[in-house]
C-alpha cells in the first residue's frame, strides 16, 4: 500500500498536528551553519515536476538533503515525457530505479492518486491540477501558528482565483478541521458556489472589503491564467476590484498577516507596498516550506 501524502482531505486533525509539531522542531536547524541530519541517510527521493515550480521543488530538494537523503529532480520538458512517453510508463521507469519516495506535480487533478494505485513507491503530491497541494496548506498552517499561536476561532479570508486554486482547496480542508472561519472571495466566475459546501465554516463573498473586515489572516491567490480557458479580466480592472492594497488592511484586525503561496504578481492581485509591508509573511511561508517538507518526508520514509 502506498503510504505517501496525496491530500489534506483524508487526514485527521491529530495527524496534521504531528506534522506541524515536527516542522516546528526542524525550524531552528535552518539557521545553523551545519544543516544536515542523518535521519534519512541512504534514502532516495525523486522529484518529478510536470509543471513549473520554484519554491515547491527547491524546498523538497533541500528538505530531503537536510535529512541526509539523496534527491534528484526531473522536469517534464527535460525528460522522455517530451518524447511522448505516457505518465504510467514514466513513473514505472522511475520506480524501477527503486527510489524511496516520489514527489510529483502534475497538471491533471487526481494524477498522483491514480498512480498510487499502481506503484508501490510512496507518492507525495506537490500539486495536482486544481485539486490539492497538501504541503502548501501545511506550511501555511505552520506560518499562521507561528504568528498567532492558534488556528481555532481565527477568521481567514482567501481572496482571488479560488476556482483554479489547489492551494485554496487544501487550505479549506485543513483550516476547517481546526475550527477556522473561512471567507472565500473573488469575482463570481472565479468563485464556484459549491465550494461553500466542501467543508464546515466556509462562506462566500464577492466584495473584498467585506471579506477582509475583522480578518486575522488574508491569503491572496494568483490569477492562474494557465488554467483558465475563458477570457480573463483585464489586469487593471481585476486589481481595482480584487487587488489587495494598503487601505484594505485597516479593515482587518490590527495584527492581521498577509499571506501568498507565490509566485506573486505585483499590481495584479497584490500591491507592492502590501507585499513588502510588515504585515506580509510571504517569505516566512517560503522558509517554513523546508521545515514542513522535512517533517513530511521523515514521516513517510523513516
Ligand atoms: C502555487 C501552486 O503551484 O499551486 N504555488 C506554489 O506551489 N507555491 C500557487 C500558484 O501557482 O499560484
Amino acid at each position: 500500500m502506498n503510504q505517501g501524502l496525496l491530500g489534506i482531505q483524508g487526514l485527521e486533525r491529530p495527524e496534521i498536528e504531528v506534522i506541524l509539531d515536527r516542522a516546528k522542531y526542524f525550524q531552528p536547524l535552518q539557521n545553523e551553519s551545519f544543516k544536515r541530519l542523518d535521519t534519512l541517510r541512504g534514502k532516495m527521493v525523486v522529484n518529478l515536476f510536470f509543471e513549473a515550480s520554484t519554491r515547491t521543488r527547491i524546498s523538497f530538494e533541500i528538505a530531503a538533503k537536510r535529512l541526509g537523503a539523496d534527491s534528484v529532480s526531473i522536469t517534464a520538458s527535460g525528460s522522455s515525457v517530451s518524447k511522448g512517453e505516457s505518465l504510467v510508463d514514466t513513473l514505472n521507469t522511475l520506480a524501477a530505479m527503486r527510489p524511496d519516495a516520489i514527489v510529483m506535480r502534475h497538471g491533471a487533478s487526481g494524477a498522483p492518486h491514480f498512480l498510487s494505485r499502481y506503484l508501490p513507491t510512496p507518492i507525495v503530491n506537490a500539486g495536482d491540477g486544481t485539486h490539492e497541494h497538501p504541503t502548501q496548506a501545511l506550511l501555511d498552517a505552520r506560518t499562521i501558528l507561528d504568528r498567532r499561536g492558534r488556528l481555532d476561532g481565527l477568521r481567514v479570508a482567501i481572496i482571488g482565483d479560488i476556482a483554479h486554486s489547489r492551494v485554496a482547496r487544501s487550505n479549506i480542508h485543513l483550516l476547517s478541521k481546526f475550527g477556522v472561519e473561512i471567507v472565500l472571495c473573488g469575482p463570481p466566475s472565479l468563485l464556484p458556489r459549491e465550494l461553500a459546501e466542501i467543508a464546515p465554516g466556509v462562506t462566500l463573498e464577492h466584495n473584498i472589503r467585506e471579506a477582509i473586515r475583522d480578518a486575522d489572516v488574508i491569503m491572496m491567490l494568483r490569477v492562474q491564467l494557465e488554467r483558465q480557458h475563458e477570457t480573463s479580466y483585464p489586469v487593471g480592472e481585476y486589481f481595482r476590484f480584487y487587488g489587495l492594497r494598503l487601505e484594505h488592511l485597516e479593515l482587518a484586525r490590527p495584527d492581521v498577516i498577509v499571506m501568498h503561496p507565490g509566485p506573486i504578481n505585483r499590481g495584479r492581485e497584490i500591491s507592492s507596498d502590501v507585499a513588502d509591508s510588515q504585515r506580509s509573511v510571504i517569505l516566512n511561508q517560503v522558509e517554513n516550506g523546508i521545515s514542513v517538507r522535512m517533517a513530511v518526508l521523515e514521516k513517510i520514509l523513516q
